[in-house]
């Protein structure tokens, strides 16, 4: 075993959705308890954990070949120890550590607060998974150690009750759960208070949202949040369509914080798919969503995810999927190939394409949503925009950048002395995925 008292770093490797990422920075302050300091790079590092997600079949194959490559580094050096948690841990078990002869520990969505003991046991030889039988057991107390800069992630809710019959997700997260709102306030004022300027609310459906405490829903949840003081932003993700409700857009088009952004998924364009996803809406009900979304708060930006190649889907269904993306315009699209999971309804189902039907009809979509987001970008030319400055430009162009009201990442000209202000800039070239503007002259343009 290493020396006395020895100071041990750890590396995190996050893959995933936004709700790994509001755990890892769970399992980074759990494991500052233990002495780990965390770092960038995994050569070197004491102990690497994974925080890993199930949601297809690639993003599940991700984290087999990065635990393979880890078996170099566990030969150089024999004390490192090697866990995996997230959703595949849960999904998997004990399976992994039978397959994985080089891992350590696993530990589920369900066993997060446990892996102090889980690293104690490693650091002693003991091989052992964690996962429960679902995850509701968690204590869903604030991340211990969030590292704020201006913008956080702050979790309203857990798991998911929807079982689309695609998706993994519900089987490896459990059953909705939602935070308490005096919770959640007390962690708004909290990062508030250390400089964080704005705040993303994440859930896998928070339009469900509600507090146990006393019954307040989203919409009312967003409103006593926007009474933060030191607070200047709001957004949140994700919104299934069934779920959003009239006070909730009025909330969007009424509370200045909140800001006008949405990812508002559809999956699929056409009824007979939408049935056998289990969405809950069809397409004409998702329409008027955006039409009353579009109405009511202006320059509100949609963001979507589509599944190409559900099991059955034809040509013509997918076609229905093209004219929607039309139809809404959306300022944000992830696009996915239908992929088999464990546990779901969809996998057991007949009708499965072949992966170049799918790969076809996934270029052809994202060709056509490369043309609307590029229309939109360049309408956007001659606007103002309202800006929170996060730094300086990736590529050190003497440049700096932030995200508009909307969410689109802006660039224009100018120093540090900007970042961390709320700035107008006025945009003079809408690019595929980003904008490029000028600041506005005007003093006094502080946040309120
Ligand atoms: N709760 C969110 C999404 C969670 S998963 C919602 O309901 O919108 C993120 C995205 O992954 C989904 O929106 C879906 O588009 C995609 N996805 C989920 N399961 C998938 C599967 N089996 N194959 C392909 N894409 C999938
Ligand atoms: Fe998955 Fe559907 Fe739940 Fe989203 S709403 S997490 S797609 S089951
Ligand atoms: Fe993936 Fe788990 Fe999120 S499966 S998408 S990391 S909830």
């Amino acid at each position: 075993m290493s020396g006395p008292a020895p100071q041990r770093s750890v590396h995190i490797a996050t893959f995933g959705c936004q709700m790994n990422a509001y755990d890892s920075e769970r399992i980074s302050g759990l494991l500052a308890s233990l002495g780990y300091t965390e770092v960038d790079q995994p050569q070197g590092a004491d102990l690497i954990v994974l925080n890993t997600c199930s949601v297809r079949e690639r993003a599940e194959q991700k984290v087999y070949s990065y635990v393979g490559a880890l078996k170099r580094l566990k030969e150089a050096k024999p004390g490192l120890l090697i866990g995996v948690g997230g959703c595949v841990a849960q999904q998997e078990g004990d399976r992994l550590l039978k397959h994985i002869p080089h891992l350590d520990f696993v530990f589920g969505t369900g066993a997060l607060e446990r892996l102090p003991e889980l690293v104690a046991e490693a650091r002693k030889g003991r091989r052992r998974a964690l996962t429960g039988a679902a995850p509701r057991e968690l204590p869903l107390a604030p991340a211990p150690a969030p590292r704020p800069g201006l913008k956080a992630l702050v979790t309203v809710m857990r798991g998911c009750d929807n079982f689309c019959a695609y998706c993994v997700v519900p089987y490896v997260r459990g059953r909705e759960q939602s935070r308490p709102a005096a919770q959640l306030l007390a962690e708004a004022q909290a990062l508030a208070a250390r400089g964080v300027r704005e705040i993303t609310l994440l859930g896998q459906n928070v339009n469900s949202y509600r507090d146990p405490e006393g019954g307040l829903d989203f919409a009312g949840l967003l409103r006593r949040l926007a009474g933060v003081e030191g607070l200047w932003r709001l957004r949140f993700t994700t919104s299934h369509p069934k779920d959003l409700s009239p006070a909730l857009i009025e909330t969007l088009a009424g509370e200045p914080k909140v800001m006008e952004h949405l990812h508002l998924p559809a999956q699929a364009g056409s009824d007979p798919v939408l049935r056998a996803m289990g969405r809950g809406y069809t397409r004409g009900q998702y329409l008027e969503l955006a039409r009353r979304l579009r109405a009511a708060v202006p320059g509100v930006a949609l963001g979507g995810d589509v599944i190409v190649g559900f099991p059955g889907e034809s040509e013509e269904d997918f076609q229905q999927s093209l004219s929607l993306l039309q139809e809404v315009r959306y300022d944000f699209l992830y696009s996915f190939k239908y992929s088999d999971r464990p546990f779901t309804r969809a996998g057991r189902m007949a009708g499965k394409l072949a992966e170049p039907v799918k790969a076809e009809r996934l270029r052809r979509l994202q060709a056509r949503q490369r043309g609307i987001g590029l229309e939109l970008h360049r309408a956007l030319e001659g606007q103002t925009a309202e800006v929170l400055v996060e730094g300086p430009d990736k590529k050190g162009r003497g440049l700096v950048s932030g995200r508009c009201r909307a969410g689109r990442m802006v660039n224009f000209p100018g120093g540090p002395e900007l970042v961390g202000r709320l700035v107008k800039v006025r945009i003079e070239q809408g690019r595929e995925n980003s904008l490029l503007g000028r600041l506005e002259p005007a003093p006094g343009s502080e946040a309120s």
